[in-house]
């Protein structure tokens, strides 16, 4: 097997199961996403229906091999990178068709094609080893408020499916909702004044501290809706309980990368970062 050293991604981390755990992460995300749309495209469009069942078995096959190698090699890389591009074109075709209002009868938001888009796309952006700006705070800050906008979409989507009669879920939706619209916000200008370069920005600390208790109640909030769905204890419009599961992963992902951009903030706190 090729070194992957030679693809270029390993160059910029060094951890090589961290990489193949975010692959792992992804692939799976991504299949899950194909299953989706799936489920949400209307009956008179077999051929996109079709179509969506050839992702996820493509997805499918890609999830078995990168469970099973120990390093990414070019040539899977590169099947990767492929499959990815592939599925971000499918994704928006689908999406412009939803907006010019060519697909009457899908059960799917536009906002949640976009939603998932950007998933695929960031997931490009790391495989092509561009994810990481130059400077580390900056970078830092722009995947919080990648996050973030994830974290606020999940919310909306979840408040779309709820049925209207599940009152106290969804007034506890709507408040979390208005508190992560106003994360977002604060991820945003904090990322612009991380532009000016400060040698310290300790407030980026208290920040992410925050985000480590408001994203882990989100996490349960999504657990807890999960098993409610799975023991048919929630009323819905959810094309299937794995939705609420797939979003509480991710959640758990941003949560391991908060864990990790605490430690590295912390490791700069009083001790003025290089200058790049
Ligand atoms: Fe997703
Ligand atoms: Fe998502």
């Amino acid at each position: 097997m090729d070194d992957a050293k030679a693809t270029g991604i390993f160059d910029q981390v060094s951890d090589r199961k961290r990489i193949l755990a975010e692959i792992r992460f992804w692939v799976r995300i991504l299949k899950e996403h194909a299953l989706f749309i799936q489920l949400g495209l209307p009956c008179n469009r077999p051929d996109l229906i079709a179509e969506a069942g050839r992702f996820y078995d493509l997805f499918q096959g890609l999830q078995d091999q990168v469970e099973c190698v120990a390093v990414v090699d070019q040539a899977l890389l590169a099947e990767l990178v492929r499959a990815v591009e592939a599925l971000i074109a499918f994704k928006h075709s689908l999406l412009r068709l939803m907006v010019q209002c060519e697909l009457p009868g899908a059960n799917l938001y536009p906002l949640l094609l976009a939603h998932i888009t950007r998933e695929a796309i960031h997931f490009l952006e790391f495989l092509r080893g561009i994810a990481m700006a130059s400077d580390p705070l900056v970078a830092i800050l722009a995947e919080q408020s990648f996050w973030l906008r994830q974290m606020k979409e999940h919310i909306e989507f979840i408040i779309g499916l709820l049925d209207p009669s599940e009152k106290e879920l969804l007034a506890q939706a709507h408040a979390t909702r208005v508190e992560f619209s106003n994360l977002l916000e604060t991820a945003r200008d904090l990322e612009s004044m991380a532009l000016s370069r400060p040698q310290t920005f300790n407030a980026v600390i208290r920040f992410t501290e925050t985000l480590l208790e408001r994203v882990t109640e989100l996490r349960n909030f999504k657990a807890t809706a999960y098993e409610l769905a799975v023991l048919c204890r929630l009323l819905s419009a959810l094309p299937t309980p794995l939705l609420l599961d797939h979003v509480r992963r991710e959640a758990d992902k941003f949560l391991d990368e908060l864990r990790e951009m605490l430690r590295d903030l912390t490791r700069w706190e009083g001790c003025p970062r290089q200058k790049q």
